[in-house]
């Protein structure tokens, strides 16, 4: 009888653009997590952290309908009850929500928020852009005074500075406020609209909905066209345009090096007057002294020297109308700041950030026979309650196996437990590099091990 094929099962893996993370690099993002948590809060910052689910129209409403993030790279779902829900794209407009339901308009302001966490967004998958990724992020909020966007960018280049980075750049322009806004939006639309038949169709159509991402567009007719385009500085109010002064001098007396950047605009509708991004190495080169070669039509990206592509490793700005777009009859200015923590951790230069949890080994405990294993966990216990980090192989029977691996794994100490020693209510310690060894009754293990170096 012909025997029946069955089709093997496949092994499921993780999905693509997402991660596990475990070993070494576990701890690089934990050690860094925990350093940008330290300089945060040293900047007066406090912590919050607000779900991985959020109703739909915090990012429509908040990010705007029309940006690439929502339109296109949002993971949606549907609830039993019929609630649209999504995986949050990214930090701040779930910042200023929970602000607003949380009644903290009452707190001192500003409210200045860290975090860190997972984001997620639906986009091509390549080297320092993932699906689910990793961001620390800091948010002050209900102040609109130019020296809150100083402490935004100072205490990330004191981050990106502690996790090792060196010559990084601002790029940063001022997009204006609505009134700002709108002179200019006019200007540039006009301006489009002469140059209309030389646009591709995508561009032509983004016109009607989001002619300030024109600005930013890689595609290389519109690289051309926007070598005369009108800049948005021109068209700052004389209020916008002391803002941005503001900002740029503080940067100034903090020897932040700057480049302003005409068409920086951001992928995010939230955006008013400053916004940002920090790249590492040399500024943006003028698109007038590109070779105009095809460029990638990536957000957060821009193009050094050599025509590599490279990736902002932060970016932010000011938000002065976002709580307003969520619906608050309150206006609440806001200036924040995300910084990618997978970009960081991939470059050459990121320092090894260890968490403070993660403590070296001091002694590898080896256990020989059954009677010795049915009492391990006692002895690991009175190890624990001295804070003495340990390494063990609990599932291993040799002694010459367990030694090995202490050696191997330059633990200063080993604390060996065999038939007998547990016969005895003893174990030895064993220096590793002298190979001297003690008998120590368990009853004073506890003080013992206060003697150990
Ligand atoms: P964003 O520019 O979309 O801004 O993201 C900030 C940073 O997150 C980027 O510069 C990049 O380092 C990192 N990032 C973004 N997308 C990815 C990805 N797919 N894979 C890896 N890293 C990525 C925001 O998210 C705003 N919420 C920033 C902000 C805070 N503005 C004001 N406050």
């Amino acid at each position: 009888m012909e025997k029946k094929k069955t089709k093997k099962k496949e092994v499921p893996v993780s999905v693509k653009g997402m991660h596990d993370i475990y070993g070494e690099d576990f701890y690089r993002y934990q050690g860094f997590i925990e350093k940008a948590s330290e300089v945060a809060m040293y900047y007066g910052f406090t912590p919050i952290e607000t779900p991985t689910l959020e109703d739909e129209a915090v990012f429509t409403s908040g990010v705007g309908k029309n940006t690439d993030i929502v339109e296109k790279e949002m993971y949606e779902l549907k609830t039993k009850g019929g609630s649209h829900l999504v995986l949050r794209p990214e930090g701040s407009a779930a910042v200023m929500r929970a602000y607003l339901e949380n009644g903290m308009q009452s707190w001192p302001h500003p409210v200045m928020f860290y975090y860190s966490g997972n984001f997620f967004r639906h986009e091509r998958s390549q080297k320092g852009r993932y699906r689910q990724f990793k961001q620390f992020g800091l948010e002050s909020l209900g102040s609109s005074k130019s020296i809150m966007d100083a402490i935004i960018i100072h205490t990330t280049m004191t981050v990106l500075c502690a996790a090792g980075l060196k010559d990084l750049t601002i790029e940063i322009n001022s997009i204006g406020g609505e009134d700002s806004r709108e002179k200019y939006l006019k200007e540039l639309t006009s301006y489009y609209r002469k140059n209309i038949n030389d646009m591709p169709t995508a561009e032509q159509k983004r016109l009607k909905t989001n002619p300030l991402r024109l600005l930013d567009s890689k595609d290389p007719k519109m690289i051309a066209i926007n070598e005369d385009a009108p800049d948005s500085i021109s068209s700052l109010t004389p209020a916008d345009r002391q803002h941005f002064k503001e900002v740029l001098e503080y940067l100034e007396e903090l020897e932040i090096p700057y480049v302003i950047n005409n068409h920086l605009v951001r992928g995010l509708d939230y955006y008013t007057r400053t916004v940002f991004e920090i790249y590492q190495g040399e500024p943006k080169k003028k698109e007038s002294e590109e070779n105009g070669e095809s460029k990638k039509d990536d957000e957060n990206e821009n193009t050094n020297q050599e025509g590599s592509a490279r990736i902002a490793l932060a970016a932010g700005g000011r938000y002065d109308n976002l709580s307003e777009s969520l619906g608050s009859k309150k206006n609440v200015p806001g200036v924040g700041v995300a910084i990618g923590i997978d970009r960081i951790l991939m470059l050459d230069d990121a320092k090894k950030l260890t968490p403070k949890l993660v403590k070296k080994p001091k002694v590898y405990f080896i256990q020989i026979g059954f009677e010795a294993k049915l009492k391990s966990l006692h002895i690991i216990e009175i190890l624990r309650k001295a804070h003495i980090p340990i390494k063990q192989t609990l599932n291993k029977d040799s002694l010459s196996a367990q030694l090995g691996l202490a050696e191997k794994l330059e633990i200063p100490y080993c604390i060996i437990f065999g038939q007998k020693e547990c016969l005895d209510n003893n174990v030895i310690i064993r220096n590793m590099e002298t190979h001297k060894q003690d008998t120590v009754n368990i009853d004073d293990l506890k003080d013992h091990l206060k003697t150990l170096k």
